[in-house]
């Protein structure tokens, strides 16, 4: 089995190429053209399942309702996938709720975080009857009102933010692994202190119209590590018991205890494997020494230097989702009870995103052009029809992507090279990377591109952005077309005064 391949991968090489279910990958690019998201129906389905089964034997209590986080993929076709599972749904935005209800989730299972919240939308989720957690003072005024003009029973849950003092090892996530993650966790946005909880509290629980159902929280993906997730199901049941001992024994039905488990293959590692930034720090030194050698030494040393560089896409796997299900579940249970709170039929929810999507995806792209400089550095540039702003969810969050030649499989790694984008930005989707014997027409895989990627896309450059192909089995579907350059400039306006170039000078005159 090639290294990048997993168990209950979606993906598996046959005759050199690689296959996504029962499709060849190169055969989907003569299909729908390059580049090109692929998304495995298979996977999603089963990255569900896993989550449900693993986490609902650790909670005997009550039921467990995975709510996969819609930011991470919101295309519809995926939603419905996601509530034909039985799913709930975690929405950021008014959008997110218009596909969430269009998909026909069961609202009590839609959980409805952020902040700000529209006026407009806290009256939309008040009367399509869904959860809203409060993450912020000012939304309470608005959702008793709505819920008393609508007539309506607003079910809220409160968004809490307990610290996390014991886990103080870097965050993958913020500042490039120089902050400890409980202080990235702390300075992020979401989420009630305790005061700022009590300040709303108790008035919840005496307004005749709004439901205090439960609690919820949200850390994100700062580290793989179990004892992250043992410290925050730690802290959170902790600071669920404070307040339910400050609202005089008050006893929750749903515990959500949000996202941030890993993708498998963890593409996230830029942020912990520090060998780009230091081969810089190195290269800078090493530089400014050369100067009073002349140019000539100097670029026979750097080349020298530069040709060790090497990158490579993280080799260390997360955990399983059932070792995170222990660990969760375990923690959870133990710890509300020291704390008594009563677990007697309460509902466990999670909120996976990226771990719901992230291996479910590809993206195809095409080697469009080959450079190869080798004075005075030696460099190759494998250029491809792709752009990094097409990566954006993942370049923000220090992504590297593990990466496969799709036509080419099992041709060994005979070079290393640059794979870059096409936009006019240095775009180094994948710096330094070894490659094989790579060709114009070659199809390269970027794997992992699940979760954030396409749903972040930008128009860069005024490019067209690829279009989004569901397989199922051997089954191949567009889910989302190829834009045309109209759709680029769908939203431009010329004001009346600027449709006529007034000042132009006539050529004639300009001779
Ligand atoms: C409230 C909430 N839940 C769930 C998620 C999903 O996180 P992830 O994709 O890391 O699992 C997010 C992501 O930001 C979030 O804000």
């Amino acid at each position: 089995m090639p290294s990048f391949l997993q168990m209950n991968d979606c993906l598996s090489t046959r005759n050199g190429h690689l296959y996504i279910e029962e499709c060849d990958t190169v055969e989907l690019v003569k299909q729908f053209g390059s580049p090109l998201f692929v998304f495995s129906e298979n996977q999603i389905r089963e990255n569900v399942q896993r989550f449900q089964r693993a986490f609902q034997n650790g909670w005997p209590d009550g039921p467990v309702k995975v709510l996969p986080a819609a930011k991470a993929n919101w295309i519809p076709a995926i939603q419905r996938i996601l509530a034909s599972e039985g799913c709930g749904c975690d929405v950021y935005s008014e959008g997110e709720l218009t596909i969430a209800l269009e998909a026909e989730f069961e609202p009590s299972l839609i959980s409805v975080n952020g902040v700000p919240k529209d006026e407009a939308h806290i009256y939309r989720c008040v009367d399509a009857g869904v959860r809203i957690t409060i993450d912020s003072l000012e939304e309470v005024p608005i959702i008793e009102r709505a819920a008393t003009e609508l007539n309506k029973v607003a079910h809220v849950r409160l968004r809490l933010k307990p610290a996390l003092p014991g886990f103080t090892r870097h965050s993958d996530f913020v500042g490039e692994g120089l902050v400890p993650t409980d202080v990235a966790a702390l300075v992020y946005k979401g989420g009630l202190t305790f005061d700022q909880v009590m300040e709303v509290a108790p008035r919840l629980l005496r307004t005749k119209n709004v439901e205090l159902v439960g609690f919820h929280q949200h850390h994100g993906r700062h580290s793989r590590m179990l004892e992250y997730w043992e410290e925050q199901m730690r802290q959170f049941a902790r600071e669920i018991g404070r307040v339910c001992r400050a609202l005089d024994g008050y006893q929750p039905r749903e515990i959500d205890i949000g996202g941030g488990f890993p993708i498998p293959r963890d593409p996230f590692n830029a942020a912990t494997d520090y060998s780009e930034p230091l081969q810089l720090a190195a290269l800078q030194g090493i530089s400014n020494l050369l100067k009073v050698f002349g140019k000539g030494v100097r670029y026979r040393v750097l080349a020298s230097l530069i040709d060790l560089f090497e990158t490579h896409p993280n080799q260390t796997p997360a955990y399983s989702i059932e070792e995170y299900a222990e660990v969760c579940t375990r923690t959870l249970r133990q710890e509300l009870l020291r704390h008594g709170v009563s677990l007697d039929g309460v509902m466990l929810q999670l909120e996976p995103g990226r771990s719901i999507h992230g291996n479910a995806g590809i993206h195809l792209t095409t080697v469009k052009s080959i450079k190869r400089m080798t004075h005075p550095i030696r460099w190759t540039y494998v250029i491809v029809d792709t752009t990094e702003f097409w990566f954006t969810g993942g370049r923000y969050e220090h992504h590297l992507h593990e990466y496969v030649f799709a036509n080419k499989v099992d041709h060994p790694l005979v070079g290393k090279a640059d794979i870059i984008g096409r936009s006019c930005y240095g775009d180094r989707i994948l710096p330094i990377v070894p490659i094989p014997d790579v060709e114009v027409g070659d199809i390269l895989a970027i794997l992992d591109a699940g979760a954030y990627q396409e749903v972040s896309m930008s128009h860069f450059n005024a490019i067209p952005r690829p279009a989004s192909v569901l397989v199922h089995g051997r089954q191949a579907e567009l889910i989302r077309r190829r834009e045309s350059e109209q759709d680029v400039f769908r939203r431009d306006v010329i004001p009346e005064r600027l449709q006529r170039i007034r000042n132009r000078v006539p050529s004639e005159e300009k001779r």
